[in-house]
């Protein structure tokens, strides 16, 4: 994971609304953000306590992520938004969830092995943090524009970076919500772990 954070701000599907259609809450937290945060510093079970709750984007990941959370907001308002966003977030499949602490140690996935197993399909688009797309091909690779290449190599090129983790990097949609393709990853990983040797 690279030490400077490019996330999209919450906006689309994402944003939740009021009854008028305007913004539920001022400051709502992207999702990415939460995701990222919870999955490094805490395990399935734990306990998050989040004393800002707002519209519970800290409740929503937890609850996906297989976390127990506490959330404290002085607002009714955003209480209101909060519960009925989370009574309608469902947690990931508990084989999703388990993550090695060690993630060196962890078996290597090519990324074209996500679409040889149909999790990805060829044509589909990735989107970045920002919200430029590439498009995924047969072979594995993606194209952007005029750069092409490992999900790591046009992520960089993206970035104009020397680098870039792509697993940390891109995320594919589903149901109008953009999800890590690290995801993806963690569940082959979870079925290598499950085969016998
Ligand atoms: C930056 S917002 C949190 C946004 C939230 N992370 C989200 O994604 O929706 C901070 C929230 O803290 C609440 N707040 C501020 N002071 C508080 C207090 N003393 N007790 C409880 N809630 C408080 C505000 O009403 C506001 O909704």
């Amino acid at each position: 994971m690279r030490s400077d954070w490019v996330l999209p701000i919450c906006t689309g599907h994402e944003r939740l609304k009021d009854e008028n259609g305007d913004k539920a809450h001022p400051t709502q937290k992207p999702e990415s953000l939460l995701h990222r945060i919870l999955l490094g510093s805490t395990n399935p079970g734990d306990v998050i306590l989040d004393p800002f709750f707002g519209t519970g984007t800290t409740g929503a990941v937890a609850k996906m992520l297989g976390r127990n959370f506490i959330g404290i907001e002085r607002e009714e308002s955003y209480r209101k938004v909060a519960q009925k966003r989370i009574d309608n977030t469902r947690k990931y499949d508990s084989d999703a969830l388990s993550v090695s602490t060690s993630k060196r140690a962890e078996p290597r996935v090519p990324f074209g092995q996500l679409v040889e197993r149909g999790m990805l399909r060829p044509g589909e688009n990735l989107v970045s943090p920002r919200g430029e797309t590439a498009k995924v091909r047969a072979d594995g690779t993606l194209v952007c524009g005029k750069s092409a290449g490992s999900i790591h190599q046009v992520g960089a090129a993206l970035e104009n970076a020397p680098s870039c983790n792509g697993w940390s990097y891109w995320n594919f949609s589903r149901d109008g919500k953009n999800i890590s393709i690290d995801l993806l990853r963690e569940q082959i990983r979870t079925e290598m772990r499950q085969r016998p040797n």
